[in-house]
């Protein structure tokens, strides 16, 4: 099917910079299609002296909404009229929605995990342990999102201690009094992996072309313990390869980021996502690392 535009077109688009290599225009062009919707994404690259204008612009076009990526996530909060509560607690935005006039951000990050977790295991976040490794901004919108959602306890380790501080105090004041800090140290992370449930590696550790590293020692893991990588390229981090090594089941990243775009997606067109479509994009215009 050819690509079909015309005044009604309703457009979507990323806003960031520098953009490079992003998966989002073939992953929601291709669910578009598939469903016949009249819409079309576009890549914007926007600076951070225009973010303002260009945001202001899209309100007066037949925009739905847009996604919001580095390095704007956060200063987007100061251009739009509402922000959902959840994305308010994370600090975040990369998902804006436009509705009669009125623009609302949105956090599908850590959303985007939650689903590709329960897709991929079958297992829910409610009353679970989770030991997540990282407090940068990926760990922000998972860690909010799981006590959000009813988690037990969110475990958190972070090379520099203080940034986990900060996050596990955010979580336990403004959310529910659930997370902990774990010291980097590998006794007691040793300790704390045994007592969680589910392991999620928010690091860039892993990730090409640092591929032969570890978030976490392999002493760490268990064959009972879910471990859960957001690194997608390789999609088998050595992380996961141990994990998988000894049993564990094991969930990879590109599932966090098709399910953050189908939240997306959901948002602006009020329509059930297709999610297979949207992998399908993505493995397809990925180098199937
Ligand atoms: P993102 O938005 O993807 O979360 P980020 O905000 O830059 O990216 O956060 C990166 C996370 O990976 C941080 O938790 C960082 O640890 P610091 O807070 O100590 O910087 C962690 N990280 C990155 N490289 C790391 C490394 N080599 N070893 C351990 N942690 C690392």
């Amino acid at each position: 099917m050819g690509l079909s535009v015309d005044v009604n077109t309703r457009l979507v688009g990323l806003l960031g910079h520098p953009l490079g290599h992003s998966f989002s225009p073939m992953m929601q062009n291709a669910a578009f299609e598939k469903l016949g919707l009249n819409y079309l994404y576009l890549p914007i690259e926007v600076t951070d002296e225009h973010l303002k204008d260009v945001v202001t612009g899209l309100s007066r076009m037949n925009f739905a909404g847009y996604n919001i990526t580095i390095p704007h996530k956060v200063r987007i909060m100061e251009y739009i009229d509402r922000i959902d509560d959840l994305a308010r607690i994370i600090g975040a935005v990369n998902v804006v929605s436009l509705k009669n006039g009125v623009s609302t951000g949105y956090n599908t990050d850590g959303e985007g995990f939650v689903r590709s977790l329960q897709a991929g295991t079958g297992e829910s976040v409610k009353d679970k342990v989770f030991f997540v490794m990282g407090s940068g901004g990926a760990a922000r919108a998972i860690g909010v999102t799981l006590a959000f959602r009813g988690a037990k306890e969110i475990l958190i380790c972070n090379r520099t201690a203080q940034k986990a501080h900060v996050l596990a105090d955010e979580i336990n004041t403004r959310v529910r009094p659930c997370s902990e800090v774990v010291p980097m140290d590998n006794e007691k992370m040793r300790l704390a992996v045994r007592h969680a449930d589910i392991l999620v590696n928010t690091t860039s550790v892993g990730m090409h072309p640092n591929e032969n590293e570890l978030p976490v020692s392999r002493e760490c893991l268990h064959g009972s313990l879910t471990v859960a990588d957001i690194v997608y390229n390789p999609r088998r981090t050595m992380l996961l390869q141990a994990a998988k090594d000894i049993g564990s089941k094991v969930i990879d990243g590109l599932g966090m980021l098709v399910y953050q775009g189908a939240e997306a997606f959901r948002i602006w067109t009020g329509v059930e996502p297709p999610v297979d479509v949207m992998f399908d994009a993505v493995l397809s215009g990925s180098h199937r690392p």
